[in-house]
């Protein structure tokens, strides 16, 4: 099959086309035959060797976490799919989205939300589990609570302020002004342009706030719970994101769609930080 691999460390340029052995599912694993993939920020944070401390690649690598596309053939032992299945899939850290097929745990799967077609639905897994995991399981968001979204036009927070106005929060959203209307048009109820506005001097009172690692020193002077948080790969997450998508709720946002050779570009994009929803790898 043809993949897109990285034998060392280096810049955009180290992501080569190959051909390589198609990959076998084992116990309680599907085959999923990949029509598109999306980049998420830590693909070429991983390919630049800026998270080897906790994340060290083996080489040769396949980047990609986020696959949309049909199960080839099952494992042993896996119960909730069949071959020809639409679906979609957040592989984690470990990536392999950026082929032809790639392997994934039955158990971290969903059925793709069937509004979508590959390309939007690839766009969805690790964003959206993301801002899923981070706002309900980790922050226990409420309706009427008041929440700032940082990076609210990127792949994690189009989900976030899409969700929380879901869940009736009053969303506040921060990006550069020439994402504003975009950001009204997800449902913000206010938008703060961050290279204007020191966004501490107007918003007060948030219940959450979603944002790069926290000082813990700041946290426990103003009395404030932060963490850290890593999303895990969860199908019971998709599922539910397919739902609200499925039901007009949610929308997707593609900015670029790429072919899967191209992937040093979708790269380059990505690592400029402006990137308006997500950059999408056509495979199939
Ligand atoms: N912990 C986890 O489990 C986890 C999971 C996924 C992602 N992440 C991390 O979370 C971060 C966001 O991920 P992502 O996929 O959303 O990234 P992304 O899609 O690349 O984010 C791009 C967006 O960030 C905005 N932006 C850039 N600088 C900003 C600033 N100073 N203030 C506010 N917005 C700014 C840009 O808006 P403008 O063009 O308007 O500036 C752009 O729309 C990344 O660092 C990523 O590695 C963590």
């Amino acid at each position: 099959m043809k993949a897109i691999r990285i034998h060392q460390y280096g810049g955009p340029e180290v992501l080569a086309q190959v051909e390589m052995q198609r990959p076998a599912p084992g116990v309680n694993e599907v085959l999923i035959k990949v029509h598109a993939a999306s980049v998420n920020p830590f693909d070429w944070k991983a390919r630049a060797g800026y998270v080897k401390e906790f994340f060290p690649l083996t080489f040769p690598a396949t980047l990609g976490s986020d696959v949309s596309g049909t199960v080839e053939e099952v494992g042993p032992g896996v119960a909730r799919f069949k071959r020809g299945d639409e679906v979609y899939a957040s592989l984690g850290l470990e990536g392999g989205g950026y082929a032809e097929y790639a392997v994934a745990k039955e158990a971290i799967v969903a059925e793709k939300p069937g509004t979508l077609d590959h390309v939007q639905a690839a766009a969805v897994p690790t964003g959206g589990i993301t801002a899923w995991q981070a706002l309900f399981e980790v922050a226990q968001l409420r309706a009427g609570q008041k929440v700032l979204i940082h990076g609210a036009a990127g792949g994690v927070g189009n989900f976030a302020v899409q969700f929380a106005k879901e869940r009736g929060a009053y969303v506040i959203g921060t990006a550069s002004s020439r994402n504003h209307a975009f950001l009204h048009e997800l449902g913000v109820d206010n938008a703060v342009d961050y290279q204007q506005t020191r966004f501490e001097d107007v918003v007060h009172d948030a219940d959450v706030v979603l944002v790069q690692p926290p000082s813990q020193e700041l946290a426990t002077k103003y009395g404030v719970r932060a963490l850290f948080y890593g999303g895990h790969p969860s199908s019971s997450n998709l599922a539910e994101i397919a739902k609200l998508i499925d039901a007009g709720k949610v929308k997707t946002v593609v900015e670029t769609v790429l072919p899967l050779e191209e992937a040093p570009r979708a790269h380059e994009l990505s690592q400029s930080g402006h990137v308006r929803g997500k950059i999408v790898l056509k495979v199939a």
